[in-house]
């Protein structure tokens, strides 16, 4: 074997895993196709759950997190030129989220994995995984960089990393899930009718606290990354191009979207960056199969709105983290057994709050009058109920997390 735990994916689920399990003294290899540089500077979404930034600081790499980024105790919805004020701090006993960019715990993880003297390989892609039924779990894997011209000249190039067990954290669109037979897995999936247009901004915050609004042109959000940079977003046609936005419009669109009644509106700043996002639903059940599990995006994917993404691949991580630590110490595959059973609960009711704040804040092409009232109603409702405002704040904090403890010696 050339390493216990082979990780496809040097996202922010395998490193984490990574780096968990090295402190557990299990090791594990990651390979990822794209470069460090392209990982480190993807732009994604920015909200931590309290228990991702508490396990961030208690391993070790929530220094930066804790300097550069904010504590947040509740956000604001803001419809028919009003804003409402979602209190975390009430409504769910003192709990917070923190705002800080995926990629900025990518590159923490990054430096901790290097400085550990930790196996990252960049640029280098898993063509297919082999053996995790019966047999030895193999990563068959060929170096880059992967200009088209090399890729051809690579192409007989492959190199085998065999391991006990693998941990499919490389995405949706990597292999590890095509690893489980067809005829094993079910996929379910729900496109939406819209995409976001996201901006990072250089300039000051508009708001101490993120605004999600709902107009009649539109969802827009106005979100933050510190106190210099800001981050916003669009609803826009899926179709829609980075190029048929300039600033001018992208700001004129925002003022319409987000001001309020009392004057409350969107700071500009020099946009830096701009581009376009899809919404989708997706889930694949099962997230294991044989000694392969699948972590994060691999297994499910759910729209921006509500941020869940990342907290939803450090969720499954913790699971599995804890399974395999169980594992390698006693033999006991307990744990491990419950691995997708456990994390597809979680993940289906994050998507089922992706979904429903999704179709609350957003116009829904057709401009139906009558879906535009349900959803006045329900953000009335949502904003005037103690129970609707809890249920919002206890799913956007994190619901409970279910980690499964290795049953007691008999
Ligand atoms: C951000 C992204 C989200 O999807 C969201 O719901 C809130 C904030 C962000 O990128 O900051």
């Amino acid at each position: 074997m050339d390493t216990q735990v082979g990780i496809v994916g040097a996202g922010p689920a395998g490193l984490l895993l990574s780096h968990l399990l090295a402190a557990d003294g299990i090791e594990s290899v990651v390979l990822d196709a794209r470069s460090r540089a392209s990982i480190e500077t993807t732009v994604r979404a920015g909200v931590l759950e309290d228990h991702v930034a508490e396990l961030l600081r208690s391993s070790g790499v929530g220094e930066r997190m804790d300097a550069e980024g904010s504590v947040h105790h509740g956000v604001e919805l803001r419809f028919a030129g009003r804003g409402h004020r979602i209190d975390f701090n009430e409504l769910t006993e003192g709990r917070s989220i923190v705002l800080y960019g995926q990629h900025e715990v990518v590159k923490d993880l990054n430096a901790a994995r290097t400085a550990a003297g930790g196996d990252v390989r960049w640029e280098t892609e898993t063509t297919q995984v082999t053996g995790v039924l019966d047999g030895t779990p193999t990563l068959h894997h060929r170096s880059g960089p992967f200009t088209d011209e090399l890729r051809m000249q690579r192409s007989g190039d492959v190199s085998e990393l065999t391991c006990e067990v693998v941990a499919g954290c490389d995405g949706y669109w990597g292999p590890s899930r095509r690893a489980i037979p067809e005829a094993l897995r079910t996929e379910y999936e729900r496109q939406y009718p819209f995409a976001w247009f996201g901006i990072l901004v250089e300039g000051p915050p508009s708001s101490d606290e993120l605004i999600y609004a709902l107009h009649d042109n539109g969802f827009a959000l106005v979100s933050t990354r510190s106190p210099t940079v800001q981050r916003m977003y669009l609803q826009v046609d899926p179709d829609d191009h980075v190029d048929n936005w300039p600033d001018e419009r992208i700001w004129e669109e925002l003022h319409t979207r987000v001001r309020s009644e009392t004057g409350s509106d969107v700071v500009e700043g020099r946009i830096f960056d701009k581009g376009i996002i899809g919404m989708r639903s997706f889930v694949c059940e099962p997230m294991q199969y044989g000694n392969l599990y699948l972590a994060g995006d691999a297994a499910h994917i759910v729209p921006p709105t509500g941020a869940k993404g990342m907290n939803l691949a450090v969720a499954d991580v913790r699971v599995l983290h804890r399974g395999l630590v169980e594992r390698f110490r006693t033999g006991s595959t307990d744990i491990l057994d419950r691995y997708s059973e456990v994390c597809l609960r979680r993940a289906w009711k994050a998507q089922r709050f992706s979904w429903w704040m999704t179709s609350m804040l957003h116009r829904f092409p057709g401009n139906d009058p009558f879906q535009l009232r349900v959803q006045q109603a329900e953000l009335d409702y949502i904003t005037g109920s103690r129970a609707g405002s809890t249920s919002l704040a206890e799913n956007y904090v994190g619901l409970p997390l279910e980690i499964p403890s290795a049953a007691p010696a008999t």
